[in-house]
């Protein structure tokens, strides 16, 4: 647990890639936060990570939760493993940052969540795209009346084929596209629409050989008949973005998922009479998330601690509409 007002001190659990890329250096740079340990199940790749972004390189993941100098862990493993290392941290009393998916079902995370309540820890899907300003901006456009009143919402988010041996593909790993890329789309629809929103139908693309789902559409609804249309896999061209559709015009946004720092996000405003295209501010989200969740841990019950709790809602809402598709979807064998 967390005192004071020094940095929060991290472990991490597994060297993962998106934990080399972006998380590892957003935390390096981050005042807030220190590195103490990281962990693997190769001392070796703990020791890659550790030169590069410091801390002490520890043998075993359970190794690393029995250290009581780390305030909080960060958990980027395969998505099937998400719900034991997150519990396991949660009971050695440690604040949780856990990629997304939170968990790949439902009851998992609505047991976590409440575990971390029970336990006075705070835990946090690093959903990373939700800490990006370019969202608030669209927000005041619509607001503003930008488009009128909203009528649907579109968005995708596909990605290329990754190499064979990707967990991405391994069923038993937590894998496939609707857990993946899938939960993205998801998330902004419940962002923009809220949580009210509800399954119509959807379509699971399957490989059947590898067992896994490699693309899907889906269609919700909120109780006003606003629709969300969403597209997602791993078969595709890259394609990431968003439009919102109003009763007087639309608006549109692309790399709305996992822009680098430097992007420089354009939304496109398109009328009956004009189309306008306005510049939104530059965000580094990946350094924006690791603050947020810093500045919650700090908060010690705080507003950002409210905050974060609200971002749990969500998270399980996501969590239940992947359930309700995952059961309610028509499976098409595209092998
Ligand atoms: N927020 C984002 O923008 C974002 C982007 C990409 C991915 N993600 C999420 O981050 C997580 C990791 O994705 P990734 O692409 O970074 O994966 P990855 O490179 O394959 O890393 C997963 C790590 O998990 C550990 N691991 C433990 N058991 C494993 C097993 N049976 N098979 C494979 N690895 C195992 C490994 O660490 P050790 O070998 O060191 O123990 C491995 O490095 C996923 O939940 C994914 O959804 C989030």
């Amino acid at each position: 647990m967390h005192e004071g007002t020094g940095p929060v001190r991290f472990g991490v659990i597994g060297c993962a890639d998106i934990a080399w890329r972006r998380t590892l250096p957003a935390m390096r740079a981050e005042h807030s936060v220190e590195i103490r340990a990281v962990a693997s199940r190769d001392l070796g790749r703990a020791e890659r990570f550790t030169g590069s972004f410091g801390g002490v390189a520890v043998n075993g993941y359970a190794e690393l939760l029995k250290r009581d100098d780390l305030d909080a862990v960060y958990v980027p493993l395969p998505a099937a493993l998400h719900a034991e290392w997150v519990e396991r941290a949660l009971q050695a009393g440690k604040h949780v940052l856990v990629e997304k998916p939170l968990t790949t079902r439902s009851r998992d995370t609505r047991r976590l969540i409440g575990l971390a309540e029970e336990r006075g820890c705070l835990l946090l899907e690093n959903m990373m795209f939700l800490h990006h300003p370019q969202h608030r901006q669209v927000d005041e456009l619509v607001s503003g009346g930008a488009i009128g009143e909203v009528r649907s919402f579109l968005s995708t988010f596909t990605i290329p084929p990754r190499p064979p041996d990707d967990i991405r593909y391994r069923p038993d790993d937590g894998g496939g596209a609707l857990v993946d890329t899938g939960v993205y789309p998801l998330r902004a629809a419940l962002r923009f629409l809220g949580p009210r929103l509800r399954l119509v139908g959807a379509v699971l693309r399957v490989e059947r050989a590898r067992g896994v789902v490699v693309g899907g559409s889906v269609l919700l609804t909120d109780p006003g008949g606003v629709a969300a249309q969403l597209s997602f896999g791993m078969e595709h061209s890259y394609c990431t973005g968003y439009e919102l559709r109003g009763d007087c015009g639309r608006l549109l946004l692309d790399r709305v998922f996992t822009p680098p720092p430097e992007h420089r996000p354009v939304v496109r405003i398109e009328r009956q009479d004009r189309c306008e295209e306005i510049a939104l501010s530059p965000g580094d989200q990946f350094a924006n998330v690791v603050a947020f969740f810093a500045a919650a841990v700090r908060s010690d019950g705080g507003a950002a601690a409210r905050d974060l709790s609200a971002r749990n809602a969500d998270s399980l809402r996501q969590a239940e509409l992947v359930d309700d598709i995952r059961d309610g979807a028509e499976y098409v064998d595209v092998s």
